[in-house]
């Protein structure tokens, strides 16, 4: 039996193939020193940059970002024009980025990553243009339940015009859904839903479509990823919003699946996010990974055996995503780990620099360079029509 076909059985969904399973769609709870074992090897065949094994399968690679890193890295801008086929605003146009008053909006770093990106043939991703974090300070004292559609239709139309034709999709809504928020369906109580009840989801896609009919928008959403009760209960939550969303027309045409994940997490099953993700795709969804990393937060000490086993996550992740024809897009939430958010937002108790993503900070490709290579190599080949 070939490691794929394990995947699609949900057999050794975490851990290589010395995984004894409990029955046919299971696999043991292995300890964390076991997920390391040796028996992957992660060998990669040449050097072919990311975005090449990428494209042959046509799926598009690419990073998150910050003007501010790009500007003062020429090195990091290097490696990053080496790796990536998109380019993705980490912060320049969350709300507290870009629109730092009432009237005023502040495009500077969001307009030279753009320029970056068209300088460079990359394509190029907004993110995001509703959300309850990153709200300015003026949000809280000034939005209510009376202004708050203007300011978000403003900010909608002001942003997503400026950039029409120029963006290959937007997170148009993002974290919108909490199942622990109380309500029937769902939806996370935020500033947004208190001021403008549930419609604001659709008129904000609605808006986004206006704005720029070329845009692929996005419903962008995490903790869809393990066979935990909290992510089967995203998981059905975010589907109901996607149902109810196509059942009117809403133009949504896309889930994006943060996948920001846990090294330390044995509880994945291949099989529970495959289903999920054909259900996802039977609404006629593409999918997208938006924000993959895989934090190293709880993991050991040992730099070999934490960069084992993150690539090993990376890899069994990407193998069960990458078998959906629907999946158009893998980027990570950063590409070095020199620019990480998890540097600040989840650090070590040790103090040891955290190694999330696919180059270290010198910006040497790491085993989950070799992890997220060999997932693209051993993709099935899908229509390159997203590719533009
Ligand atoms: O730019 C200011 C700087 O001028 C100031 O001195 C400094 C003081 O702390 O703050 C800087 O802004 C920070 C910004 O990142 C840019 O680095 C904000 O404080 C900080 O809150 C912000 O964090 C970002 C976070 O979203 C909140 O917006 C992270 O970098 C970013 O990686 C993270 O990304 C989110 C996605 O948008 C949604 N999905 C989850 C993901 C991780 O939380």
């Amino acid at each position: 039996m070939t490691r794929r076909q394990m995947l699609r059985l949900g057999i050794g969904g975490c851990i290589g193939a010395s995984v004894l399973p409990l029955g046919k769609f299971g696999y043991h709870k292995y300890q964390v020193h076991q997920l390391g074992s040796q028996s992957r090897n992660f060998q990669v065949t040449g050097d072919r940059a990311l975005v090449e094994r990428a494209a042959v399968k046509g799926v598009i690679y690419g990073a998150a970002t910050q003007q501010q890193f790009l500007a003062a890295d020429p090195a990091f801008a290097k490696n990053f024009l080496k790796e990536c086929r998109m380019i993705v605003t980490e912060n320049d146009l969350q709300w507290n980025q870009v629109h730092p008053t009432p009237e005023q909006f502040d495009f500077a770093a969001a307009d030279a990553l753009l320029n970056f990106a068209k300088t460079n043939g990359l394509l190029f991703r907004g993110h995001n243009l509703v959300w309850h974090h990153s709200l300015p300070r003026w949000y809280r004292e000034k939005v209510n339940a009376q202004n708050a559609e203007e300011y978000l239709i403003k900010h909608i139309q002001t942003l997503v015009r400026r950039y029409a034709g120029q963006v290959h999709s937007w997170d148009v809504v993002n974290e919108a859904i909490n199942p622990k928020s109380g309500r029937s369906d769902q939806l996370r109580q935020t500033p947004w839903l208190e001021f403008l009840g549930p419609s604001y989801i659709e008129t904000a896609f609605i808006l986004a479509a206006e704005a720029d009919p070329q845009a692929l928008l996005v419903y962008n959403d995490f903790e869809m990823d393990y066979d935990r009760p909290e992510d089967e209960a995203k998981r059905t939550a975010v589907l109901g919003l996607l149902e109810r969303l196509k059942s009117r027309d809403v133009p949504v045409h896309a889930l994006g699946l943060q996948a920001h994940l846990w090294g330390a997490e044995t509880r994945f099953n291949a099989k529970i996010l495959s289903n999920f993700l054909r259900s996802v795709a039977d609404l006629g969804l593409k999918i997208l990974v938006t924000e993959l990393d895989v934090t190293d937060k709880v993991l050991p000490a040992d730099q070999a055996l934490r960069d084992r086993i993150i690539a090993s996550a990376y890899e069994d992740y990407l193998n069960v995503v990458l078998d959906e024809p629907a999946v158009i897009a893998v980027l990570t939430w950063g590409l070095s780990d020199k620019y990480t958010w998890l540097s600040e937002f989840s650090p070590r108790s040790d103090k040891l620099p955290v190694r999330p993503l696919p180059l270290d900070t010198s910006f040497k490709r790491k085993l989950t360079w070799n992890a997220i290579a060999r997932a693209f190599d051993n993709a099935p080949i899908r229509s390159n029509s997203h590719l533009r």
